[in-house]
């Protein structure tokens, strides 16, 4: 054995957390401690959405609350409603800073985030019905409008503001299915494959993505203009 360091022993009590014990060396070089391992492997993993198990089990969202959240530019949680960190099941803490996709649930196609993001980053709202993952992995649907928050100085985009509310059963009954294909249609051949297929399909009904959602959440733009300006104040 060999002794690193060995101090005497120290009467005052309140010392003696500090006291470095006699170290066997080889004791410790034959330890599964390893200083590179400290090094490479990040303190804490990081929270995502893939490392929760999606359970099939819904969670009814209260119809007259809503869900508020803010992001960056990159969709990195700035701000969440107590309502939004309810139905999640993360702490806020565990949220603020986490990318929105912690709560992206497998069943959503790629294709509707991008199209999501291609409207917001064009500074316009788009309507979309999301069906979302709880931490436990519960899964709940909400229809989600968002707004744009521009700085004023700069005039760039300085993030973004979605607020959610329940989705009616009716949207749920029409999405379910149409997301389900996409999904599949994107296991096979990506975006490329769901975005024809989604354009086709809009292409049929003679009705534009605005359209359809509107038609089956029941919703209109105005009334989500209105509803955004009432809201602004819970933002600030
Ligand atoms: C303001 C805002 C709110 C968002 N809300 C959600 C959400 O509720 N659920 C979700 O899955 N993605 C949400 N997103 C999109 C995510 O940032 C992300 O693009 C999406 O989950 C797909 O993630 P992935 O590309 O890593 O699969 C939101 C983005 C923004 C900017």
């Amino acid at each position: 054995m060999i002794a690193v360091r060995k101090k005497p022993p120290v009467e005052d009590s309140s010392l003696k957390k500090i006291v470095i014990e006699e170290v066997d060396v080889q004791e410790v070089a034959s330890s599964t401690f390893s200083l590179d391992k400290l090094i490479n492997e990040p303190a804490e993993e990081p929270i995502t959405s893939k490392k929760v198990t999606p359970i099939d089990e819904e969670i009814i969202l209260d119809p007259k609350k809503y869900i508020l959240s803010k992001t960056d530019t990159k969709g990195f949680i700035e701000y969440g409603n107590e309502y939004f960190v309810e139905i999640a099941g993360y702490t806020e803490e565990e949220l603020i800073g986490k990318n929105h996709n912690i709560i992206r649930h497998p069943d959503m196609p790629k294709i509707v985030f991008q199209l999501l993001w291609k409207r917001i980053e064009n500074r316009q709202n788009i309507t979309a019905v999301v069906k979302n993952m709880a931490k436990d992995g519960r899964y709940y649907w909400v229809v989600t409008d968002f707004e744009i928050k521009v700085d004023k100085v700069t005039n760039d985009i300085a993030g973004y503001f979605a607020y959610r509310t329940a989705a009616p059963r009716k949207a749920i009954t029409a999405i379910e299915p149409l997301y389900k294909k996409l999904v599949s249609i994107e296991k096979e051949s990506g975006m490329d494959g769901s975005g024809k297929y989604l354009n086709a399909l809009l292409e049929a009904e003679g009705k534009t993505y605005d359209q359809f959602i509107n038609e089956i959440t029941g919703k209109n733009s105005t009334m989500m203009r209105l509803l955004f300006s009432a809201m602004k104040k819970f933002f600030r």
